[in-house]
């Protein structure tokens, strides 16, 4: 089938009360692994890239392979610009055919994030395309030492509420102690979930979780038995996810954990049959590595069999 919307996903997991993984893809490994996940698991799925894996991939060459793969997928597919910063870009997106942008104004002032997302929310809607925005700043609890600090780094419910009025966003992306990366937590992973149900019983949109990557043990240990240095990787535990999705969050960003999986996997094969000359050789078993962990997710988040109440 055609794309579909953004909205068509998560409106249905919001109603559902499930999450749909938005994983990060820069190449057809990626577009391919999680699209053949999504078929599988029968899950509705979002693909998404940033304006980095746009610059890296190109953006005819990135929308021609999701579209092309959601057409054979049978299931439902959104393809989505993660974290837009420059209106050109995202606006470039839109007339390439994605379904749905973000526009993260989350470093900006409040007005101006406001007034920026407004305007992308005026010109996506009219091409009849998802927006999802960003408020609250991503970086761990931890590393914000004061409680004002910390206070200042998560999404405020009272102005969640004012922002979902006035920008008219299709879904938030809220920050409750989470960040990008491998190393997220220095001790004892710490995030404000109650902050997740504050939030929902003010706004109802559907919320977005950033930086939720797991960032499994035995994947930093199989990387590091062969060479890479991923000291002091920690990630967000399973049980902490299930409790977002449990309390609003219906959607949910990966993209550490498939990088994570593919290098270690990488390295594995490079390592262990260093006879080996045919990239092919190298990248079918990567493929496979971040084709299971996209499964998990979706087993996870709730998502799997969910394509057939959605088509
Ligand atoms: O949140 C950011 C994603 O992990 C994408 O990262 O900008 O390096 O493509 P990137
Ligand atoms: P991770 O780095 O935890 O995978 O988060 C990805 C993300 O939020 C992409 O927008
Ligand atoms: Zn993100």
């Amino acid at each position: 089938m055609s794309l579909v919307t953004s909205k068509e996903i998560l409106d249905a997991a919001n109603e559902g009360r499930y999450a749909v993984g938005a994983f990060n893809i820069n190449n057809l490994e990626f577009a391919r692994a999680v699209m053949s996940a999504a078929a599988e698991e029968r899950s509705p799925v979002m693909i998404q890239a940033s304006e980095g894996a746009i610059a890296y991939a190109g953006m005819k060459e990135l929308t021609s392979i999701v579209k092309s793969l959601a057409k054979d997928a049978g299931v439902p597919v959104a393809l989505h610009l993660d974290h837009g910063r420059k209106f050109d870009v995202i606006m470039q997106c839109i007339r390439h055919g994605f379904t749905s942008v973000m526009i993260d104004g989350s470093s900006l002032p409040l007005e101006e994030n406001i007034a920026i997302t407004r305007k992308v929310v005026e010109a996506a809607h009219g091409a009849g395309v998802s927006v999802e925005a960003e408020l609250g700043r991503l970086a761990g609890i931890e590393d914000a030492v004061a409680v004002d600090d910390r206070d200042a780094f998560l999404t405020d419910p009272d102005e969640a509420a004012m922002f979902v009025e006035r920008t008219g966003v299709d879904a938030l992306a809220i920050a409750i102690g989470t960040s990008h990366g491998p190393r997220k937590f220095k001790g004892e992973p710490v995030l404000a979930l109650e902050l997740v149900t504050e939030i929902k019983n003010r706004v109802g949109i559907p919320l977005v979780l950033h930086g939720a990557s797991g960032v499994s043990y035995d994947i930093v240990e199989q990387g590091e038995k062969y060479g890479a240095k991923w000291g002091g990787s920690k990630g967000v535990p399973d049980e902490s996810i299930v409790e977002a999705i449990r309390r609003g969050i219906n959607k949910v960003n990966i993209d550490t954990d498939m990088r994570l999986a593919f290098v270690a996997s990488m390295r594995e094969t490079l390592w262990t049959r260093p006879e080996v000359i045919d990239p092919r050789e190298v990248l079918r078993p990567a493929i496979a590595a971040i084709k299971s962990v996209s499964v998990g997710k979706m087993k996870l988040f709730g998502s799997s069999g969910k394509a057939l109440t959605l088509s």
